[in-house]
Protein backbone atom coordinates (compact mmCIF):
# COMPACT_ATOMS: atom_id res chain seq x y z
CA UNK A 1 0.00 0.00 0.00
CA UNK A 2 1.68 3.35 -1.21
CA UNK A 3 1.56 5.71 2.06
CA UNK A 4 2.63 9.16 2.43
CA UNK A 5 3.79 11.23 5.19
CA UNK A 6 2.27 14.89 4.73
CA UNK A 7 2.95 17.55 7.03
CA UNK A 8 0.80 20.16 7.66
CA UNK A 9 1.70 23.92 6.96
CA UNK A 10 -0.02 24.93 10.22
CA UNK A 11 2.76 24.21 12.33
CA UNK A 12 5.63 25.67 9.94
CA UNK A 13 7.14 28.82 10.46
CA UNK A 14 4.73 31.66 8.51
CA UNK A 15 7.86 34.00 8.81
CA UNK A 16 9.67 31.94 6.75
CA UNK A 17 7.16 29.29 4.97
CA UNK A 18 9.64 28.76 1.65
CA UNK A 19 12.60 27.67 4.02
CA UNK A 20 10.42 25.07 6.19
CA UNK A 21 9.13 24.24 2.54
CA UNK A 22 12.36 22.97 1.68
CA UNK A 23 13.67 21.57 4.91
CA UNK A 24 10.22 19.19 4.11
CA UNK A 25 11.13 18.42 0.44
CA UNK A 26 14.61 17.33 1.77
CA UNK A 27 13.54 15.26 4.55
CA UNK A 28 11.01 13.11 2.60
CA UNK A 29 7.65 14.45 2.32
CA UNK A 30 5.48 12.87 -0.31
CA UNK A 31 3.01 16.56 0.03
CA UNK A 32 1.94 19.12 1.95
CA UNK A 33 -1.54 19.50 3.57
CA UNK A 34 -2.76 23.40 3.99
CA UNK A 35 -5.73 23.82 6.56
CA UNK A 36 -7.99 26.36 5.56
CA UNK A 37 -10.15 27.77 8.45
CA UNK A 38 -13.03 30.25 8.49
CA UNK A 39 -13.77 30.64 12.19
CA UNK A 40 -16.93 29.53 11.62
CA UNK A 41 -17.20 25.63 11.16
CA UNK A 42 -13.82 25.67 13.60
CA UNK A 43 -12.83 27.95 16.29
CA UNK A 44 -10.01 29.42 14.83
CA UNK A 45 -8.81 30.88 11.76
CA UNK A 46 -5.46 29.83 9.46
CA UNK A 47 -5.02 31.15 6.08
CA UNK A 48 -6.88 30.83 2.66
CA UNK A 49 -6.35 31.62 -1.32
CA UNK A 50 -3.12 33.69 -1.23
CA UNK A 51 -0.92 31.45 0.84
CA UNK A 52 -1.64 28.78 -0.67
CA UNK A 53 -0.70 30.09 -4.17
CA UNK A 54 2.76 31.21 -2.74
CA UNK A 55 2.96 27.60 -1.49
CA UNK A 56 1.94 26.40 -5.11
CA UNK A 57 4.74 28.43 -6.15
CA UNK A 58 7.22 27.40 -3.86
CA UNK A 59 7.20 23.48 -4.24
CA UNK A 60 6.25 20.98 -6.77
CA UNK A 61 5.08 18.14 -3.94
CA UNK A 62 1.38 17.82 -4.35
CA UNK A 63 -1.15 20.51 -2.19
CA UNK A 64 -3.33 18.69 0.04
CA UNK A 65 -6.38 21.25 1.09
CA UNK A 66 -8.56 20.37 4.11
CA UNK A 67 -11.38 23.06 3.92
CA UNK A 68 -12.65 23.12 7.50
CA UNK A 69 -15.32 25.71 5.96
CA UNK A 70 -18.79 26.52 5.78
CA UNK A 71 -19.85 26.35 2.65
CA UNK A 72 -16.97 24.46 1.02
CA UNK A 73 -18.56 25.03 -2.23
CA UNK A 74 -17.52 28.71 -2.60
CA UNK A 75 -13.91 28.55 -3.97
CA UNK A 76 -13.22 25.15 -5.55
CA UNK A 77 -12.96 26.58 -9.05
CA UNK A 78 -9.81 29.00 -7.55
CA UNK A 79 -8.35 26.15 -5.87
CA UNK A 80 -8.59 23.85 -9.05
CA UNK A 81 -6.85 27.19 -11.21
CA UNK A 82 -3.93 27.12 -8.06
CA UNK A 83 -2.87 23.89 -8.73
CA UNK A 84 -4.17 22.33 -6.03
CA UNK A 85 -4.01 18.31 -6.06
CA UNK A 86 -6.41 17.14 -3.12
CA UNK A 87 -8.74 18.90 -2.01
CA UNK A 88 -11.03 17.53 0.94
CA UNK A 89 -14.58 19.07 2.72
CA UNK A 90 -16.49 17.68 5.94
CA UNK A 91 -18.86 16.23 5.59
CA UNK A 92 -21.07 18.20 8.66
CA UNK A 93 -20.56 21.09 6.70
CA UNK A 94 -22.28 20.54 3.34
CA UNK A 95 -25.66 18.98 2.30
CA UNK A 96 -24.79 18.31 -0.78
CA UNK A 97 -21.67 16.12 -0.34
CA UNK A 98 -22.28 13.80 -3.72
CA UNK A 99 -22.26 16.84 -6.00
CA UNK A 100 -19.79 18.35 -4.22
CA UNK A 101 -17.52 15.20 -4.93
CA UNK A 102 -18.07 15.13 -8.54
CA UNK A 103 -17.62 19.13 -9.07
CA UNK A 104 -13.70 18.69 -7.30
CA UNK A 105 -13.42 15.90 -9.68
CA UNK A 106 -14.87 17.69 -12.30
CA UNK A 107 -12.06 20.46 -12.16
CA UNK A 108 -9.15 17.90 -12.13
CA UNK A 109 -8.74 17.33 -8.27
CA UNK A 110 -8.71 14.13 -6.03
CA UNK A 111 -11.77 14.69 -3.98
CA UNK A 112 -11.79 13.79 -0.51
CA UNK A 113 -14.44 13.69 2.50
CA UNK A 114 -13.49 15.04 6.18
CA UNK A 115 -15.34 13.34 9.91
CA UNK A 116 -15.06 15.10 12.50
CA UNK A 117 -14.19 12.83 15.86
CA UNK A 118 -17.97 12.31 16.88
CA UNK A 119 -19.26 11.77 13.06
CA UNK A 120 -19.85 8.06 12.03
CA UNK A 121 -18.25 6.40 9.12
CA UNK A 122 -22.39 5.62 8.72
CA UNK A 123 -22.76 9.26 6.97
CA UNK A 124 -19.88 8.97 4.12
CA UNK A 125 -21.23 5.07 3.29
CA UNK A 126 -22.80 6.49 0.74
CA UNK A 127 -20.06 8.58 -0.79
CA UNK A 128 -17.17 5.35 -0.63
CA UNK A 129 -17.26 4.36 -3.98
CA UNK A 130 -16.79 7.52 -5.50
CA UNK A 131 -14.62 9.76 -3.21
CA UNK A 132 -10.72 9.45 -3.72
CA UNK A 133 -9.90 9.68 -0.22
CA UNK A 134 -11.35 10.09 3.13
CA UNK A 135 -10.00 11.59 5.69
CA UNK A 136 -10.55 10.98 9.36
CA UNK A 137 -9.99 13.80 12.24
CA UNK A 138 -8.46 12.41 14.63
CA UNK A 139 -8.46 15.27 16.95
CA UNK A 140 -11.09 18.11 17.18
CA UNK A 141 -10.07 20.16 14.25
CA UNK A 142 -9.18 23.93 14.88
CA UNK A 143 -5.71 23.45 16.28
CA UNK A 144 -2.33 21.74 16.21
CA UNK A 145 -0.60 20.36 18.97
CA UNK A 146 -3.34 18.19 20.26
CA UNK A 147 -3.52 14.65 21.54
CA UNK A 148 -4.42 11.62 19.80
CA UNK A 149 -8.18 10.51 20.55
CA UNK A 150 -7.50 6.67 20.03
CA UNK A 151 -11.66 5.90 19.70
CA UNK A 152 -10.61 7.23 16.01
CA UNK A 153 -8.82 4.06 15.01
CA UNK A 154 -12.13 2.51 15.13
CA UNK A 155 -13.15 4.16 12.05
CA UNK A 156 -10.20 3.75 9.82
CA UNK A 157 -10.85 0.01 10.97
CA UNK A 158 -14.64 0.20 9.91
CA UNK A 159 -13.19 1.62 6.46
CA UNK A 160 -10.74 -0.51 5.83
CA UNK A 161 -13.31 -3.49 6.56
CA UNK A 162 -15.47 -1.26 3.81
CA UNK A 163 -12.71 -1.06 1.44
CA UNK A 164 -11.99 -4.52 1.39
CA UNK A 165 -15.88 -6.13 1.34
CA UNK A 166 -16.44 -3.59 -1.74
CA UNK A 167 -12.91 -4.17 -3.33
CA UNK A 168 -12.46 -0.04 -3.23
CA UNK A 169 -9.52 2.00 -3.46
CA UNK A 170 -9.99 5.42 -1.80
CA UNK A 171 -7.50 6.35 0.20
CA UNK A 172 -7.65 6.62 4.19
CA UNK A 173 -6.32 9.50 5.71
CA UNK A 174 -5.56 10.30 9.42
CA UNK A 175 -4.76 14.36 10.76
CA UNK A 176 -4.28 14.99 14.23
CA UNK A 177 -1.82 13.91 16.89
CA UNK A 178 0.21 12.34 14.70
CA UNK A 179 3.52 10.60 15.84
CA UNK A 180 5.73 7.60 15.39
CA UNK A 181 3.44 5.64 17.94
CA UNK A 182 0.05 7.01 16.64
CA UNK A 183 1.25 6.88 13.23
CA UNK A 184 1.69 3.05 13.76
CA UNK A 185 -1.41 2.37 14.67
CA UNK A 186 -3.06 4.46 12.23
CA UNK A 187 -0.94 2.51 9.57
CA UNK A 188 -2.02 -1.10 11.08
CA UNK A 189 -5.67 0.24 11.31
CA UNK A 190 -5.38 0.95 7.49
CA UNK A 191 -4.68 4.28 6.82
CA UNK A 192 -2.57 5.32 4.26
CA UNK A 193 -1.82 8.91 4.33
CA UNK A 194 -0.63 10.11 7.59
CA UNK A 195 -0.68 14.17 8.48
CA UNK A 196 1.50 15.40 10.82
CA UNK A 197 2.16 19.19 12.09
CA UNK A 198 3.76 19.98 15.22
CA UNK A 199 5.43 16.69 15.84
CA UNK A 200 7.05 16.87 12.40
CA UNK A 201 8.10 20.87 12.41
CA UNK A 202 8.98 20.36 16.38
CA UNK A 203 11.49 17.67 15.29
CA UNK A 204 15.80 19.22 14.87
CA UNK A 205 15.53 16.31 12.30
CA UNK A 206 12.51 16.22 10.12
CA UNK A 207 14.05 13.45 7.83
CA UNK A 208 14.66 10.87 10.62
CA UNK A 209 10.59 11.67 11.87
CA UNK A 210 9.84 11.00 8.24
CA UNK A 211 11.38 7.95 8.25
CA UNK A 212 10.79 6.25 11.70
CA UNK A 213 6.96 6.77 10.51
CA UNK A 214 7.58 4.95 7.39
CA UNK A 215 9.65 2.07 9.33
CA UNK A 216 6.92 1.43 11.63
CA UNK A 217 5.26 0.66 8.09
CA UNK A 218 7.74 -2.31 7.61
CA UNK A 219 8.30 -3.36 10.80
C1 LIG B 1 -6.15 20.34 12.94
C2 LIG B 1 -5.62 20.29 11.53
C3 LIG B 1 -4.36 19.50 11.40
C4 LIG B 1 -3.23 19.99 12.25
C5 LIG B 1 -2.53 18.77 12.73
O1 LIG B 1 -7.37 20.95 12.97
O2 LIG B 1 -6.56 19.75 10.63
O3 LIG B 1 -3.96 19.36 10.05
O4 LIG B 1 -2.32 20.82 11.59
O5 LIG B 1 -1.58 19.16 13.65
P1 LIG B 1 -0.92 18.15 14.67
O6 LIG B 1 -0.17 17.13 13.88
O7 LIG B 1 -0.02 19.04 15.48
O8 LIG B 1 -2.02 17.53 15.51
ZN1 LIG C 1 -5.96 19.17 8.52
Amino acid sequence: MRVWVLPSLLSADFLHLSKDIKTMEQAGADAFHLDVMDGQFVPNISYGLPVIRAVRSATDLPLDVHLMTENPEQFIDEYARIGVDMLSFHIEATHHAHSLVKSIQDKGMRAGVALNPQTPVSSVEHLVGDVDFILIMSVNPGFGGQSFISHCLDKVHKLTQIKNEYNLTFDIEVDGGINDDTAKQCLAAGANLLVSGSHLFNTDNAENAITMMRDVNES
